[in-house]
């Protein structure tokens, strides 16, 4: 009996142990479609696929009223569009914080808001408003005494590197860096809150088909891509893109800063040169994602900083324009049935999708020598430009 009870302490402590440092998966609730269900259903669907983080793109009254009590934590946004008032004036700031926040919280668990979005790549330019609305947020937030339970900050678009090839070369580019780079994380850094980042290994994958392996942009078996400054191997795509982020944040002495992916994703489908859009792949790179998030540990460069992601998005948005990929990025139809089945809870993974033994391990996809074809060599700072249309018609034009 004793024996029996040290047996089992020693494996709940190495359960602890093993998930100490994984992750967790939220997912992006866009709505720029016609045809989605009601918040409330909305809601349930979450809720039955174990999903207890959410991300929206503004602070619509029915979504967040239909979240109240349901123990999902919500990060929800300031548009762009209201960047320059925001900007501009502590009063504007004050009153969508008691009209937008204080009003459903604590009820609806709010825990971050997103003060605009890829706001260097939109098009009508408001970088220079960002650090002074979020400062203005954050002063609202400290009026009504919840600055210290809801963060600040701001989703980034990759774009943002003018290098992440090598990962330890990453550098933001030099036009952002004292304009706005430095200053935002300064405020990041004494607020306690993370760097934001969008993150889409698709684009990269797209943009350099011939140099980048599909294995290594899904997080499927490959020899892996060594940095050969630092001499860590990268085996996903994903993990060397946020490693360029950290990289690009030691350049300027931030390395303090914590990060959060606050989009990442894979289209089930695709205009003909959108090579590799397809529901295979999809369900690849968010089913191996999840995996790696949640029973995994951080990235070679920080193993010890949980990787926290939303995964992009619950619906397929019939009213984005741009290519068909675009539309095509749900992980379920308006339906609410499934575009491919993938797991989204430990547990959901513990149990299989075979629904074997229970004691069966999860497995990692474990890289193998030579299952692969040569992995990318080259990742270029620039190959990202090509997100700037997929972050900005949907999420730039506002709800
Ligand atoms: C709320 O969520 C947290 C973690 O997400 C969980 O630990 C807790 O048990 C949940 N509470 C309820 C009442 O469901
Ligand atoms: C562009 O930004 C300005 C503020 O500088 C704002 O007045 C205007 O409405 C914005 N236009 C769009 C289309 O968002
Ligand atoms: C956006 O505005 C900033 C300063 O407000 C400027 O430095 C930058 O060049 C502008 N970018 C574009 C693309 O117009
Ligand atoms: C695909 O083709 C369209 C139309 O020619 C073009 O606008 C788009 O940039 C192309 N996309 C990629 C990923 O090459
Ligand atoms: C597991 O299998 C049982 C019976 O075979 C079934 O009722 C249950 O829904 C399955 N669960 C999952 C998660 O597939």
């Amino acid at each position: 009996m004793a024996a029996f009870t040290t047996l089992t302490s020693l494996f709940v402590l190495l359960s602890l142990l093993s998930i100490a440092n994984s992750g967790s998966i939220g997912i992006n609730y866009g709505r720029v479609a016609n045809n989605l269900p009601t918040p409330e259903e909305v809601v349930q669907l979450l809720k039955s696929q174990g999903i207890n983080r959410v991300k929206l793109y503004d602070t619509d009254s029915a979504v967040l009223t239909a979240l109240s009590g349901s123990n999902i934590s919500v990060t929800v946004a300031l548009p762009n569009e209201q960047l320059s008032d925001a900007a501009s004036k502590q009063s504007f700031t004050d009153s969508w914080v008691q009209s937008n926040i204080i009003r459903y919280y604590p009820k609806t668990n709010i825990e971050s808001i997103a003060v605009g979005n890829e706001v260097f790549v939109d098009p009508n330019n408001t970088t220079k408003f960002l650090v002074p609305a979020m400062k203005n947020v954050y002063a609202s937030l400290v009026k009504y005494g919840v600055a210290s339970s809801i963060k600040v900050s701001s989703p980034v678009a990759l774009s943002a590197l003018q290098n992440s090839y090598p990962s330890s070369s990453g550098s933001f580019k030099t036009d952002l860096i004292e304009p706005v780079i430095k200053p935002m994380l300064s405020f990041l850094k004494q607020s306690g809150s993370f760097l934001a980042v969008n993150i889409y290994p698709f684009f990269a994958y797209v943009a350099n088909t011939d140099t980048i392996s599909l294995d290594y942009a899904l997080f499927r078996d490959n020899k892996g891509v060594t940095d050969p400054n630092n001499g860590l191997v990268y085996k996903s795509l994903f993990e060397a893109q946020i490693d360029a982020v950290y990289a690009a944040m030691k350049a300027l002495n931030f390395d303090d800063v914590k990060m959060e992916i606050t989009e990442t994703g894979w289209p089930s489908k695709g205009d003909e040169n959108e090579t590799g859009a397809s529901a295979d792949n999809a369900a690849a790179y968010n089913g191996n994602l999840v995996k790696r998030v949640l029973t995994g540990s951080g990235t070679p460069l920080k193993p010890d900083e949980p990787l926290n992601v939303y995964l992009f998005a619950l619906f397929n948005e019939n009213q984005k324009p741009g290519p068909v990929s675009e539309r095509n990025y749900g992980l379920f139809y308006p339906s609410k049935e499934k575009v491919y089945d993938i797991m989204l809870t430990r547990e959901g993974l513990e149990a299989g999708p075979n629904n074997g033994s229970k004691s069966q391990v999860v497995k990692i996809p474990v890289p193998s020598p030579s299952s692969s074809p040569t992995p990318a060599p080259v990742v270029g700072g620039g190959v990202e430009e090509s997100k700037v249309g997929a972050g900005c018609w949907r999420r730039c034009g506002g709800e």
